[in-house]
């Protein structure tokens, strides 16, 4: 049976997200970018698809928080500043779209960008009940019948009651599993292995990779716990917790054997994890949400 697979390409492996509008260095990109290209011959050999999203990193949290964008302009009087920003950040998140679709393209991917702004109206951000994203799947799903890749991203939409505001590609891929049975695994790629005791920037001794989380299982709460405002850069949609909020979300509402799963770029282990390798290397680093206790098959 043909499955999906949606890999998130996060802004913080894409993008230098202590910057503005600046890309991962050339190397970083083009191995990451690489990598995908092979994902994509691999599934595509197995019958399998492959549906990218792409986060915004230093081409839209530093501007959605200059502008207010989250937040959005509805109780604003004089919208002159919002408007502004919201075309400002707009362009700058098509720059770093094109870019990404284009070095797919070069790597003989056929990437079609499907910007979330064009598909949906959001209500309230995050409560947007999964209808609104109904012609975002279908347009996907067409996509992929034809044989294309839908590259999806973190945008600054519309929104009916805040006016516009940011929609992060974490729930993007939420809203994608709800109404695509056929995804089985969703793959975070990152610039770290995963999630750790703590983050991994701010403390490399005494640190731990928790390498699966049982969905509903009390390991995650640790995290959670964390302190949000210790985040090292501007990140308007939750960084690494948002992240795990909805991964334990797809997993947990999930009517089908879905896992997910948030690795490094650049890895054997993300290649793998992306390809839907029968078995994993026994000591692979990265995070597994399962909602049973097994790890995956290692
Ligand atoms: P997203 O689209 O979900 O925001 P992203 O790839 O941009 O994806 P970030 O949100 O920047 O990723 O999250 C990754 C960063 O989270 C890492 O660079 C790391 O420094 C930080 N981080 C904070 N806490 C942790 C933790 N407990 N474990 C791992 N990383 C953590
Ligand atoms: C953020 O999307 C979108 C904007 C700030 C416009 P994501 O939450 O998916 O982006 P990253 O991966 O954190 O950069």
């Amino acid at each position: 049976m043909s499955k999906i697979v949606i890999v998130k390409l996060g802004g913080a492996a894409i993008t230098n997200k202590k910057s503005i509008c600046e890309f991962a260095p050339e190397s970083e990109l083009s191995a990451l970018l690489d990598q995908v290209a092979i994902a994509y011959e691999i599934l595509k050999g197995a019958g399998h698809q492959l549906i990218l999203v792409h986060g915004a990193g230093s081409f839209g949290h530093p501007q959605a928080v200059k502008y207010n964008l989250k937040s959005g302009w509805s109780s604003i009087r004089d919208r002159t500043y919002s408007l502004k920003g919201y075309a400002h950040i707009r362009s700058c998140l098509q720059i770093l779209s094109q870019r990404i679709v284009s070095e797919l393209e070069r790597r003989d991917v056929p990437a079609l960008t499907m910007s979330p702004i064009d598909y949906t109206e959001t209500i309230n951000c995050e409560e947007t009940p999964t209808g609104e994203f109904l012609a975002m799947a279908a347009r996907a799903t067409r996509y992929l019948s034809l044989g294309f890749v839908p590259v999806l991203h973190g945008d600054a939409v519309l929104d009916q009651i805040r006016g516009c505001t940011i929609l992060s590609g974490d729930i993007i891929m939420y809203q994608l599993t709800r109404l695509l049975p056929e995804v089985r695994r969703c793959v975070f790629i990152t610039d770290v292995c995963g999630i750790y005791k703590c983050d991994p920037k701010v403390n490399a001794e005494n640190n731990e990779l928790i390498q699966h989380i049982k969905v509903g299982n009390i390991v995650e709460e640790e995290l959670t716990n964390q302190q949000n405002d210790k985040m090292t850069v501007a990140d308007v949609t939750g960084g690494m917790q948002g992240k795990v909020k909805w991964a334990k979300r797809m997993v947990s509402h999930s009517q089908h054997s879905l896992d997910a799963v948030i690795c490094r770029w650049g890895t054997d282990d993300a290649l793998d994890i992306m390809t839907l390798k029968a078995k994993l290397a026994p000591n692979a680093r990265m995070t597994i949400f399962t909602k049973d206790s097994n790890l995956l098959n290692r």
